[in-house]
């Protein structure tokens, strides 16, 4: 008999029928994220849960399916996972490094230049029919070229995003609890350096840590403050690495000049005077959305729990010690 799952969401097509041929599949809902109560029911008869960044997979979850042995997170992150509580019952975890690390620097970097040259508030104006000819003070932004990029987090997403700024001639500092040996600094032409340093050098600060204890609120108050009147803010990593009042303060005041957003501290919902700014550039949480990569995580998903019920190791197994 094929094990039984549960799908939270329905996958892509391809994944969908990979894992239809391997295992028993009920998928939860199909154009909506499932609620608690819903999850709660559906999982209790699951000994595999394919699950999305958006549900929160707790002990209560994992405790009312006794038979649950894996759980496959379809996202890098896994701060939605108590990772503590699976291990204590033995339920194997795996989440899709790599696959999204390049799509991720990319819209990275389109943050990064979409905030730096104000494209989502120049292109509002144009729609809006106020362009009434070439000016020479129209939308002034900031240039990238030569200025100083401060990546907070080296993972592979910082590393790729540290290679592409070699072709803005940027100079990179980064800080990242485990520095980088010195090839490698070499490599991504990247200076280590403690993280006041870098807030207080870098014209943009870009943060690709993960979701942790030692994360949380790692760029409030005091940190916004060290950064310079002119730098920009970039958060493609998780809403609560930044204290998101304190961001809209530092935005108000002109403490920085302007933030890109791809993730919020309460998901979906934002902070509301951050949607009247005109100095942030917010996307929904869309740092993986390619269709080769959305297709690619799936996949990886999918594999990873299959591979995971046959009695083998996941090849993206992760630990407790992922989320220090
Ligand atoms: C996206 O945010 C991911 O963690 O994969």
């Amino acid at each position: 008999m094929k094990p039984k799952i549960l799908v939270t969401r329905r996958l892509l097509p391809e994944a969908q029928d990979y894992l239809s041929r391997h295992v028993e599949v009920e998928v939860g809902a199909t154009d909506r994220n499932l609620t608690r109560a819903e999850l709660l029911e559906m999982v209790r008869d699951k000994e595999g849960l394919l699950a999305l960044l958006v549900d929160r997979i707790d002990s209560e979850i994992m405790d009312i399916a006794p038979a649950l042995r894996i759980i496959a997170n379809c996202a890098v992150g896994i701060n939605n996972i108590d990772l503590i509580h699976a291990q204590k019952r033995g339920i194997m975890v795996t989440n899709t490094p790599g696959v999204l690390t390049e799509t991720t620097a990319d819209l990275t970097w389109a943050l990064i230049l979409g905030t730096a040259r104000r494209i989502p508030e120049a292109e509002r104006y144009t729609r809006q029919g106020k362009f009434d000819g070439w000016a020479l003070d129209l939308f002034l932004g900031r240039d990238i070229t030569e200025k100083c990029l401060g990546i907070i987090g080296m993972g592979r997403i910082g590393r790729a995003v540290a290679l592409r700024a070699q072709g803005f001639r940027m100079q990179t500092l980064y800080y990242d609890p485990n520095r980088l040996d010195p090839q490698e600094e070499k490599r991504y032409k990247a200076y280590f350096c403690p993280m006041e340093e870098l807030l207080t050098k870098a014209d943009v600060v870009t943060l690709h840590t993960s979701l942790s204890t030692k994360s949380h609120h790692l760029i409030g108050e005091q940190e916004l403050l060290r950064m310079k009147n002119t730098a920009l803010l970039i958060n493609v990593s998780r809403g609560q690495v930044v204290d998101e009042k304190a961001l809209v303060e530092a935005l108000k005041t002109g403490e920085i000049w302007g933030a890109g957003l791809d993730v919020y501290e309460q998901e979906p919902d934002i902070e509301p005077e951050l949607l009247q700014m005109d100095n942030v550039v917010l996307l929904p949480h869309i740092g993986s959305a390619s269709f080769e990569t959305r297709r690619n995580m799936a996949m990886t998903a999918a594999h990873n729990l299959v591979i995971g019920l046959s009695g083998h190791k996941p090849p993206n197994l992760v630990t407790p010690q992922d989320r220090k």
